[in-house]
C-alpha cells in the first residue's frame, strides 16, 4: 500500500491562500510520480478568522496538529490586525508549543535568477543558515519598570540554556555532515559556521562557543569549525558569499542575517524555510509573509511555497521527491520566469505552479 502523509495545510493570509494552492498542485503531481500519498486538511488560522471570532487559535488547535507528519503554512498577517498579535499567537506559538527548535534556511541562487550581488552566480551562493528557533531573545524574560514615566525602564533579556544551544548545534553539526559541501560533492570539506558575538555578548556567546568546540572535538571531528561575528557574517555574505557552507547562529541573528540571505538568492519570491522539531511535528513555510498588496491578483510568485514544499518532503523521508520539485523550479527558473517579482514573472501565479507540476 502507497505509504500516506497526513499534512495539516494552514493557507493563512494575505498571499498565502494562492501560493500554497500552487504548492499544494505541486506536492499532488509529485505524490503521484513518486507513489505516495499526501493526505492534507486545511486549518482556517489567520487574520480573518482572528476578525472574525476574536480567537487567534483554537484551545485544541496544538493537539490537533501534533496529530499530522506535517504542517504546511502560507502566511500570517493581516492589514487590519495590531502588529504582534498573529505573529505571536499563531506563528511563534505553533513553533514553541510543537518545539520546532530549528529554523532552517537554505541561501541557494537558482539558474537564471539576478542576485543583487555583482559577479557572483550559483556557484558561489549556496549555502544554508541553521537558526536556533526556540530562545533567545524571542523567549528572554523582560519587561516593563515605571512605565510610561521619565524614568521607563525597558528589558528583554537574550536567554539560553545549555540544552536549547547543545540540540541545536548537535543538529547543525549532523545537517553539516550530511549536506555540507564535502557531502554534495561540492568541496573537500564538510565545514559548519558559527555565527555569534562573543567580543560583546560574552555570556550567551561564550556558551555558545564552548558547546560548539566541545561537541566539535569529541563528536564531529570530521567536520571542520569556523566563527565569525554576526556583523562580519554579513559582510562575508555580501562580498564572499563563496566561504560559507553551514552557519549556525541564535533566533535573533538568525532572523536578521537569513533576510539578508533571501534578498541575495532573489528575494522573497524565491525564499522558503523549515521549522524544524526533528523528533516531531515541523512546519515549512515560504518566508515572505501575506503580502496583501499582491493579494488576490493571480500575480504573486508562489515557488517559495513550492520550494518549501519540497523541504517537506525532504524532512518527511522522501527525498528524491523533494529533489525532483527543486530540478524542476531550478528548470522554471532558469528557462522561463522573466522575474521572480510579483506581477513581472511573464506567468500567472497558477501558470507557475503548473509549470513545475508539468514538469514532474
Ligand atoms: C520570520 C519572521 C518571524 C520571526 C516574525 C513574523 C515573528 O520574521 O519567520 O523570520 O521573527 O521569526
Ligand atoms: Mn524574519
Amino acid at each position: 500500500m502507497a505509504k500516506t502523509y497526513k499534512i495539516a495545510v494552514i493557507p493563512g493570509d494575505g498571499t498565502g491562500p494562492e501560493v500554497i494552492a500552487e504548492g499544494k498542485k505541486v506536492l499532488d503531481a509529485v505524490a503521484q510520480k513518486f507513489g505516495f500519498k499526501l493526505d492534507m486538511h486545511e486549518f482556517d488560522y489567520g487574520g480573518d478568522r482572528y476578525l472574525r471570532t476574536g480567537e487567534v487559535l483554537p484551545r485544541n488547535s496544538v493537539d490537533e496538529l501534533k496529530k499530522f507528519d506535517s504542517i504546511y503554512l502560507g502566511a500570517i498577517g493581516h492589514p487590519d490586525v495590531k502588529p504582534g498579535i498573529l505573529e505571536k499567537g499563531i506563528l511563534l506559538k505553533l513553533r514553541f508549543e510543537l518545539d520546532q527548535y530549528i529554523n532552517l534556511r537554505p541561501v541557494k541562487l537558482y539558474p537564471g535568477v539576478d542576485s543583487p550581488l555583482k559577479d557572483k552566480g550559483p556557484e558561489q551562493i549556496d549555502y544554508v543558515v541553521v537558526r536556533e528557533n526556540s530562545g533567545g531573545m524571542y523567549t528572554g524574560t523582560g519587561g516593563f519598570s515605571m512605565r510610561g514615566t521619565e524614568h521607563e525602564v525597558a528589558t528583554q533579556n537574550m536567554v539560553y540554556s545549555r540544552h536549547q544551544v547543545e540540540r541545536c548545534l548537535k543538529y547543525a553539526f549532523e545537517y553539516a555532515q550530511r549536506h555540507g559541501k564535502k557531502a554534495r560533492g561540492k568541496g573537500d570539506s564538510n565545514t559548519l559556521g558559527l555565527v555569534g558575538k562573543t567580543n560583546v555578548l560574552t555570556f550567551v556567546f561564550d556558551l555558545w562557543e564552548r558547546i560548539f568546540n566541545e561537541l566539535g572535538d569529541q563528536k564531529y571531528p570530521d567536520v571542520k569549525r569556523k566563527y565569525y561575528h554576526v556583523d562580519a557574517a554579513c559582510m562575508w555574505m555580501v562580498k564572499n558569499p563563496e566561504w560559507f557552507d553551514v552557519l549556525v547562529t541564535g533566533n535573533m541573528f538568525g532572523d536578521i542575517i537569513t533576510d539578508l540571505g533571501a534578498m541575495i538568492q532573489g528575494g522573497m519570491g524565491i525564499a522558503a524555510g523549515g521549522n524544524i522539531n526533528p523528533e516531531g511535528v515541523s512546519m515549512f513555510e515560504p518566508i515572505g509573509g501575506s503580502t496583501p498588496k499582491y493579494s488576490g491578483q493571480g500575480i504573486i510568485n508562489p515557488l517559495a511555497a513550492i520550494v518549501a514544499g519540497a523541504m517537506m518532503l525532504d524532512t518527511l523521508g522522501e527525498a528524491e521527491a523533494s529533489v525532483a520539485i527543486e530540478n524542476a523550479v531550478m528548470e522554471v527558473t532558469g528557462k522561463k520566469l522573466k522575474s521572480l517579482s510579483a506581477g513581472e514573472m511573464g506567468y500567472s501565479t497558477s501558470e507557475v505552479g503548473d509549470l513545475v507540476a508539468n514538469l514532474l
